[in-house]
């Protein structure tokens, strides 16, 4: 198919609204869940006492069937941090197990005690206790005594054919209110329950998704398999470690919440991690599955994207015309175009004639480049990405050993096998500047799409058919869902490798699977100009934040369709606020940078990413915080309010850390929205606006609105550090003071983090060059002090201003500004430098 041909189909299709139901399968259609659905509760496995064995934190079981033919290993292994492991498997088994998905081995820990009796075995880990049940099978774990879930056996089946070894496994979270989880799904945060009749179980499988629809368990781009079980008095989670299909069923009741998975294939190896609170189960996940490096700041800024810049000077224009229009944006981006007739690391000869100097006009104005760079290769002699791939095997197979091939973006193409560590290597190799010519640094980051993997092949619901074969003979049924992940493995490395370690990568990547965080940024693929979409969008970040992929983000104006002026300022509030801020649009669209908007619109989307831009020192320390602790960027309300059941099922509004909330504006012609204040009646929020305006946290309270702006409020008892001064992209920021906004009440102390290094290299990792440090005040004094001996003097913390707002009892509030301590001496004169507290005196 000709790239015209293929622009008119979009185009064409941009007025279809619906993914097509026939083309992507449901339930009935797929064996391991039509089959599987309404499998009856059932004693098929036992426990038989002898041969059980327990040693350095692992104990192991021998199950059977009830007529003893099958013969299946259990082991419970303790992890430290509060998780156990659990693994079933036939003794003579030709389950896959997938490799490279943890961030290193789990630690294992001794067990406090094991009691065996005749009909269990309790294995005890500091507060928490596993207890198998051999007869019915199940296996209970109990947090500080209460039992808190439930892997049934009744509803465990192994099947073990060659290439082919489907399972079910049901687990219960017996105090859960409400289950999270099973990204990615367009879908509400809290998981519906799925039932015949109703709607499909949840499917989590990589899958190019076009025009996917609000509020659906339809399987998208990422996969996931990590769910939570949220109630009031503690957290639980699960994790299983399968890369395969999967259809879950969720059946949600007053107190409790069933999880029914049918797994297309591979081994059962379930983390369960027992909490207590949301924090910990967040951080025992990302324990195991890695946590994101630090992002380079600029990739925090605002991204400027379309499908449909064509040619170099495109990019200069679209870049001074932002700059001309005071609009700030640190990356332009290029679409499939920039290449030679859809060949990756290739620059179209005519269009990109020169990438260099395009590159350099870039670097003159401290903007950086990211292009796209698919996993499928043109099949075209000469072409040298296929002839080497081919001549070195690195293709993916048909089961007849032949390259795999079929239509993506340049026809007919074949795909990379990143399962293959050589494969990995040479493709990691291709971004070395010696092998992509006309690169530099300036190209700051890479854009993996189309990598779940998508294919234009709708007889195979436009993605691989498991019979293709991988490296080592691996089917795709058993690594389906992290074949993105491996891509971006490998143009990690690549990117690691170009710039000899010292500048950190940015990727953003479409499919994603669990560990993603590690390698990639992603967004939430092509969303449409709708104003559902907008709280769609949050919804889906959300619920990502809490499985450790932090850095999400949705195309800003909606991918299909035209949106009004009211719709993209409104996806401009509200994308400002996710961590990843990109505006893109389809090539059938009309073009919609801002600066093409009358000045009221323009007017609106300018104070949008100033907004933006001043709350970097937010985003850049809870990034900090994040490959710190593991802790998700933005979070859900009940993230820190636990035990307010009002909540649990708010979507559409997010905290930025712990102190600023946002409530999107997914409504056309609003004048007012429902903004629900957490906390209880102490718990006071400000206005960002700084006006003074305050609301206690007791609920449901009616915010009038206007077009100006969103809803967004700073929590008393915090420290906002932002930067004030207006610049056109965040390298020009770098040596800017900071603004500290304290919101307190008399007597009481404020406080909040603070992080500062070099904004690009690894040297805070690998040198501890950073400064961390606490902020704490009163209303008359500001004291910074170290959080970590590496503070280090290179990075000083330099205050331009302060502002406070002082919650007086009777609900005025007070506000100063101050520019001088009380000695007269100019803020900015007084340096944090690290090690030393400075404290500054307004008195
Ligand atoms: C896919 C991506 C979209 C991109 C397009 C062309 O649809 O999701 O963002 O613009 O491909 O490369």
């Amino acid at each position: 198919m000709t790239f015209t041909k293929l622009v008119v189909l979009v185009v064409l299709a941009a007025s279809a609204k619906a993914a097509d139901h026939d083309m992507y399968h449901n339930c009935s259609r797929v064996d391991v869940c039509s089959q599987n659905r309404e499998l009856e509760r059932q004693e098929r496995y036992q426990v038989i006492l002898e041969g059980a064995m327990f040693s350095q934190g692992v104990a192991s079981f021998r199950v059977q069937t009830a007529d003893g033919i099958e013969d299946v290993g259990l082991n419970i292994t303790a992890i430290e941090g509060n998780i156990f492991r659990v693994q079933i498997e036939e003794t003579e088994s030709s389950r896959y197990h997938i490799q490279d998905v943890l961030d290193g081995e789990p630690t294992i820990v001794n067990f406090d005690d094991v009691q065996l009796w005749l009909t269990s075995a309790e294995i005890f880990l500091g507060s928490n206790r596993a207890v198998v049940n051999f007869s019915p099978f199940s296996i209970e774990f109990y947090v500080n005594d209460v039992l808190t879930v439930v892997i049934e056996g009744d509803r465990l089946t192994l099947q073990n054919e060659e290439l082919h070894t489907p399972f079910t496994v049901g687990v219960s979270f017996t105090q859960a209110l409400h289950l999270y989880g099973l990204h990615e799904h367009a879908d509400y945060l809290a998981l519906r329950t799925t039932a015949p009749g109703g709607d499909d179980p949840y499917r989590v499988k990589t899958m190019d998704l076009t025009y996917y629809e609000l509020h659906s368990t339809m399987a998208m781009y990422g996969a996931v398999p990590v769910l939570y079980g949220h109630g009031i008095n503690s957290t639980s989670g699960l994790f299983l470690h399968n890369a395969a299909e999967q259809w879950v069923e969720i059946t949600n009741k007053d107190v409790g919440a069933d999880a029914f998975f049918m797994v297309d294939s591979g081994a059962l190896d379930i983390f369960i991690f027992l909490g207590p609170s949301t924090t910990d189960v967040v951080r025992q996940y990302t324990s195991l599955t890695g946590v994101a490096h630090l992002p380079p700041i600029w990739t925090l800024g605002y991204h400027q994207c379309r499908w449909g810049y064509a040619d170099q000077t495109d990019v200069e224009t679209v870049i001074a015309d932002l700059d001309a229009n005071d609009f700030p944006v640190d990356v332009i981006w290029l679409d499939i175009q920039h290449t030679q007739d859809m060949k990756f690391f290739t620059w179209n000869s005519e269009n990109f004639s020169d990438p260099f100097d395009m590159l350099a006009n870039l670097a003159s104005t401290h903007r950086y480049l990211v292009t796209l760079s698919d996993p499928h290769f043109k099949k075209e002699e000469g072409y040298f990405v296929y002839d080497e791939a081919t001549a070195n095997d690195y293709f993916i197979k048909n089961p007849d050993g032949t390259n795999y091939e079929d239509e993506c973006w340049p026809g007919t193409s074949s795909w990379m096998d990143y399962l293959n560590p050589a494969a990995r290597d040479y493709y990691s190799s291709l971004y070395l500047y010696e092998n992509w010519n006309g690169t530099t640094s300036t190209l700051g980051g890479i854009w993996n799409d189309m990598n779940e993997a998508a294919i234009f092949n709708e007889e195979i619901e436009k993605t691989f058919p498991y019979d293709v074969v991988h490296y080592g003979g691996v089917s795709n049924r058993d690594i389906h869902n992290m074949y993105g992940y491996l891509q971006t493995m490998a143009t990690h490395k690549g990117l690691i490798d170009r710039d000899n370690g010292a500048l950190r990568p940015f990727i953003l990547t479409r499919a994603h699977f669990a560990g993603s965080q590690k390698y990639a940024a992603f967004w939430t693929g092509d969303n449409t100009a709708e104003f559902g979409f907008i709280p769609i969008s949050y919804s889906m970040c959300l619920n990502a934040n809490l499985l450790g992929l932090v850095f999400c983000g949705a195309d800003v104006g909606g991918f299909f369709g035209e949106p009004s002026e009211e719709l993209l300022q409104r996806f401009y509030q509200a994308g400002a606020w996710l961590p990843f801020f990109r505006e893109h649009s389809n090539i059938g669209s009309e073009r919609r940078e801002p600066y093409l908007y009358p000045e009221d619109v323009q007017a609106t989307i300018r104070e949008t990413i100033k907004t933006r831009y001043a709350h970097l020192p937010v985003w850049y320390t809870l990034f900090y915080e994040h490959t710190r602790f593991g802790d998700p960027v933005i979070r859900p309300l009940f993230y820190h309010y636990p035990n307010d059941v009002e909540l649990l099922e708010i979507d559409d509004q997010l905290l930025v850390g712990q102190n600023i909330l946002v409530k999107a504006v997914g409504e056309s012609e609003v004048e007012s929205v429902q903004v629900y204040f957490p906390g209880g009646e102490n718990e006071i929020w400000f206005s960002a606006q700084l006006d003074g305006t305050t609301f206690p946290g007791t609920g449901w309270t009616d915010i009038p609105v206007t077009i100006e702006r969103i809803p967004v409020y700073y929590r008393l008892g915090s420290i906002i550090p932002t930067k004030q001064t207006s610049r056109p992209s965040t390298t020009d920021m770098k040596d800017d003071g900071y603004t500290m906004i304290v919101l307190l009440r008399n007597d009481e102390m404020a406080e909040g983090t603070i992080y500062n290094d070099d904004n690009l290299s690894f040297e805070y990792r690998d040198s501890q060059k950073y400064i961390y440090a606490d902020l704490s005040a009163t209303d008359m004094l500001l004291v910074i002090s170290a959080i970590d001996d590496s503070d280090d003097e290179e990075f000083e913390i330099v205050i331009d201003d302060i502002v406070t707002l002082t919650y007086n009892d009777d609900g005025t509030v007070v506000k100063n500004s101050y520019k001088h301590d009380v000695n007269g001496v100019p803020l900015n004169q007084m340096k944090y430098q690290g090690k030393e507290p400075l404290v500054i005196n307004l008195r």
